[in-house]
């Protein structure tokens, strides 16, 4: 189904064909052709929804975790906090994966670019880390994601993309 819509998402946007794009940003350029024809008021109806990852104790071990890849991001837990990075690779928005041969760093298979377990690059070409999105942890204690916002690097001091562990 994935590979169908990378597929659909190829054929209607020439620019992309070759890159695996992942469901979220097809959405997004989807939403964005979308939102051309029937104007803002699609855009809300385009958002991608939240999602309720769980507590902070399914996280209670440092790593990367790919329970949620089936939402197009990672969960990664270091160094007393926990955000949600996207799975879609900064250099030229492969999907990223968690490498096989070790569980501590993210893989792009197009290019090589390599991701330690904070999300910051430690093999190019990629030039930036990856791109965070936004967490929270709502009144019932759950961790929540919302793939609408997005935080690149120099945006990863912003407290709307990371939870403190206490
Ligand atoms: S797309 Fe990931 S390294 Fe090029």
């Amino acid at each position: 189904m994935k590979t169908d819509t990378n597929q659909a998402a190829a054929q209607h946007c020439p620019g992309c064909q070759g890159h695996q794009l992942s469901r979220r940003r097809f959405l997004v350029v989807g939403s964005g052709c979308v939102l051309g024809a029937l104007g803002a008021a699609a855009a809300d109806a385009a958002k991608v929804p939240t999602v309720d990852i769980g507590k902070l104790k399914d996280f209670a071990e440092a790593g990367i975790s790919v329970k949620f890849i089936k939402d197009d991001f990672f969960v990664l837990r270091h160094q007393g906090k926990l955000f949600a990075a996207s799975t879609t690779c900064p250099h030229m928005g492969n999907t990223l994966r968690r490498d096989p041969q070790d569980a501590t760093r993210i893989l792009c298979s197009s290019h090589g670019s390599t991701f330690d377990g904070e999300g910051m690059v430690q093999v190019g070409p990629a030039t930036s880390g990856l791109v965070r999105l936004g967490i929270t942890l709502n009144g019932e204690g759950h961790l929540v994601v919302d793939p609408n916002k997005e935080f690149p690097q120099e945006k990863w001091t912003d407290k709307g993309c990371f939870v403190e562990i206490p």
